[in-house]
């Protein structure tokens, strides 16, 4: 489903360029899980941008379901995230005025879907992440992992080929982390694919196969 051949990627700073991607080739099959860890500045976050379309590389190839990424245009490039990517970041990203309701309708609205099918979806994909009984609450008004669990309700609701994550426990204590691994490993085990950053080697074992970057390269994948 995604196949990134030897992608470079160079940030300008001031006169400098500064490199962070040196030629990344990564291949990521429909269904799996996989965690990409490093040091922090090793490129995890560039690499992830990019495949969820947020980013553009400088050199190499992106393939998605068999569509060339890397010739393709903003509006394009909008089009893929919104029907194809689903994201999860570590601080959440929900809007504070809106309930969770309304934070989950808010990539249908983008995508044009109408409200009363709207409502409907978003309530399904709250009550999949086992939050019916909060639908009304403000993040405020959640827990961190509630809140996380709307993000995902959020990612999942226009029903994304991949799961995007960027340390999505990051910012969550221990036992909350391990409980959105495992509704990470039960939407894996449904057939989502998911890509997701992290630093802490207990939340990569959740994932089928981890790929270690160093400096811009993936420096080796093993299977869990
Ligand atoms: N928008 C940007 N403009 C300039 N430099 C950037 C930008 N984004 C990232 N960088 C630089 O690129 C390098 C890699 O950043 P990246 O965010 O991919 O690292 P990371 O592996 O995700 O690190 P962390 O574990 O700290 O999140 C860093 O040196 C960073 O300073
Ligand atoms: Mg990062």
């Amino acid at each position: 489903m995604i196949d990134l051949i030897n992608v470079s990627k160079a940030y300008r700073a001031g006169e400098m360029l500064v490199p962070v991607l040196n030629g990344v080739s990564l291949n990521i099959h429909k269904g799996d899980f996989i965690a990409i860890m490093g040091p922090s500045g090793s490129g995890k976050s560039t690499l992830l941008n990019i495949i969820g379309c947020l980013d553009t590389l400088d050199r190499g190839v992106y393939q998605f379901s068999g569509q060339r990424i890397d010739l393709l245009g903003e509006d394009e490039l909008t089009h893929i995230r919104l029907r194809h990517m689903g994201f999860v970041f570590q601080m959440f990203n929900l809007i504070p005025r809106f309930n969770a309701l309304r934070n989950v309708e808010l990539p249908m609205i983008y995508a044009g879907v109408q409200p009363p099918q709207r409502m409907q979806r978003a309530a399904n994909s709250l009550n999949l992440v086992g939050l019916r009984d909060r639908m009304y609450h403000v993040p405020a008004k959640l827990s961190g992992g509630q809140q996380q669990r709307v993000a995902i309700a959020r990612a999942l609701v226009n029903d994304p080929d991949v799961i995007i994550a960027d340390e999505p426990t990051g910012s969550l204590d221990t036992r909350t982390g391990h409980d959105i691994m495992t509704l990470f490993q039960s939407l894996n085990r449904a057939g989502k694919t998911i890509v997701m950053v992290t630093h802490e080697d207990d939340i990569a074992a959740y994932a089928k196969r981890v790929a270690r970057m160093k400096d811009g390269v993936i420096e080796k994948i093993t299977y869990n």
